[in-house]
């Protein structure tokens, strides 16, 4: 009886070891993965860093396990463009993730984490045409920058040369921009509501990074310390949810098709005139839409000019030669314009130099392939969750030498203009799913980085450590919280 048992048990095991070898045979090869956590504990260091490690022993495409779930992680530029761009019908899904499972309630998903199909295209292209109509990315809403950049301006001036951390100053001028289109209105920096809205923005962020164990493993809700993280996900989720809900409803009550006022209301007439696929999804999608272009557009933008101003308090040589620029073409009194971008080469090529060197998105946000394919000769099978490694691309020294340097000359053609094409850059992505407020996002940065260089010099407060450029791997990849001095140019 127990050589019976022995036997039978001898065989499960071997079974197990044979199946999960099947399993692994289906996916490209990569590092060692351990039961049941998988490469969980490599993982932990920093999946950009060590992925960077597995691309030099494992080539472009590798497979890493998040505990029992596979990943298909994608280096490089020809491996990311080749799955994205030229397969991209079948490389655009998103994956069903546990938190997401949690925020996002019902069938209408709204875009960023919404499967691919046609309620996602049809959601995505009324929120593009949207966005377009009010300006995003266009000239027509430079006013509206300029004018949050000034406002910027006095209170980086209030400051009075004084050390202060201005994450919040940044976020709350950068979210007023994506607020003036979404929701037809804007904050003042000192609305307690608002900065309110952006401190839940920022600790859902915080928590959601801590709370993504929960989307390898589920059942670790009923461990207290991750349930707290889990709760406050949802708490702030929850309180950003009931602010757009509230938005959204005091449009409804004043809404009249011949005067559109904002995205917001845009949606609302698509509504009114029946669109075929939106008015068959719950109403849910909508306040998703319009939460994800909150939160997509707040966060992003701001952490790049946080990154750019650390970088150039480090580099203040880079700082003086965007100034000298600045001052020749456009003085300090002349209204920054987003005509002037080039005519202002060196001041553009280093807010690129910032996005390529601290990409706030370096696994960009996962994908899953709908189909069976091949991609330079590794098979990848349908259902497959993807990682495009954009911090691979940023940091290949194929393209980017010593690329750890702060150089932005790089961007640069022998006659100090922009260079006309840029190889393995992708701070959007790219493909059906690249990011929908890459427009806006530009203008954004060029007017809030121009504006401030025009008025300040940016030091480290007198004796203070420079702070490191590590940071704090989260939902974005933002620098670790750090004090500066503003002191005016005029
Ligand atoms: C510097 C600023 C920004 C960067 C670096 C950035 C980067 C990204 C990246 C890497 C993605 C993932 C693309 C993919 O899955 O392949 C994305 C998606 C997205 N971004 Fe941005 N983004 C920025 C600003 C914005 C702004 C201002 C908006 C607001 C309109 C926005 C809205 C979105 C949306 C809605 C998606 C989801 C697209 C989809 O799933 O179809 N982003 N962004």
């Amino acid at each position: 009886m127990e050589l019976l048992l022995l036997v039978a048990l001898v065989l499960l095991v071997v079974y197990l070891y044979v199946e999960d070898l099947r399993l692994r045979r289906k996916y490209p090869p990569g590092p060692r993965a351990w039961p049941i956590v998988g490469n969980l504990r490599d993982l932990a260091r920093g999946p950009h860093r060590v992925f960077a490690e597995w691309r030099l022993k494992y080539g472009d495409i590798f497979t890493v396990w998040l505990g029992s779930r596979p990943a298909v992680v994608l280096n490089g530029q020809d491996a990311v463009k080749e799955a994205l761009q030229k397969h991209g019908d079948i490389f655009s899904s998103r994956p069903d993730l546990f938190l997401w499972g949690r925020t996002i309630r019902t069938k209408g998903k709204g875009i960023a984490t919404a499967p691919y199909g046609p309620e996602w295209k049809e959601t995505r292209k009324v929120a593009l045409t949207w966005l377009n109509t009010f300006g995003a990315g266009k000239q027509s809403l430079e006013p509206t920058i300029v004018q949050e950049a000034q406002d910027l301006v006095q209170v980086f001036k209030d400051k009075r040369g004084q050390p202060f951390d201005p994450t919040l100053s940044l976020g709350l001028a950068v979210s007023n921009v994506i607020c003036s289109v979404v929701f037809g209105r804007r904050f003042n920096h000192d609305d307690e509501r608002f900065s309110h809205l952006m401190e839940l923005n920022s600790r859902y962020f915080r928590a959601y990074a801590s709370a993504q164990v929960l989307n390898v493993y589920p059942k670790l809700r009923y461990v207290p310390s991750v349930r707290r993280n889990l709760e406050e996900v949802v708490t702030c989720s929850e309180e950003i949810r009931s602010f757009v809900i509230e938005v959204i409803q005091e449009h409804r009550e004043t809404f009249d098709p011949n005067n559109i006022r904002d995205v917001i209301d845009g949606f609302l007439l698509e509504e009114h005139r029946g669109n075929r696929i939106l008015s068959e999804l719950p109403g849910d999608n909508v306040i998703n839409v319009i939460k994800n272009l909150f939160t997509a557009g707040t966060d992003t933008t701001a952490t790049t000019l946080r990154w750019a101003l650390l970088y150039l308090v480090k580099n203040p040589d880079v700082q003086r030669k965007v100034q000298d620029e600045i001052d020749v073409r456009l003085g300090k009194q002349t209204r920054v314009s987003i005509l002037l971008r080039e005519h202002l080469p060196y001041t553009e090529a280093t807010i690129r130099e910032a996005q390529r060197i601290r990409t706030i998105s370096p696994s960009s946000v996962p994908h899953e392939t709908t189909a069976p394919t091949t991609i330079l000769g590794h098979q990848i099978p349908s259902g497959t969750f993807i990682v495009p490694n954009l911090w691979s691309l940023h940091m290949d020294p194929k393209y980017w030498p010593d690329p750890e340097r702060f150089d932005p000359t790089r961007f640069l053609d022998a006659d100090g203009q922009l260079a006309p094409r840029t190889e393995s850059f992708l701070p959007f992505s790219t493909g059906p799913r690249k990011c929908l407020g890459e427009q806006l996002a530009k203008y954004e940065l060029f007017l809030f980085f121009t504006s401030l260089l025009q008025q300040f010099t940016f030091k480290m407060p007198e004796g203070a450590l420079t702070p490191d450029t590590e940071g704090i791997v989260g939902q974005v990849f933002s620098p670790r919280p750090f004090e500066i001095c503003v002191i005016p140019r005029i």
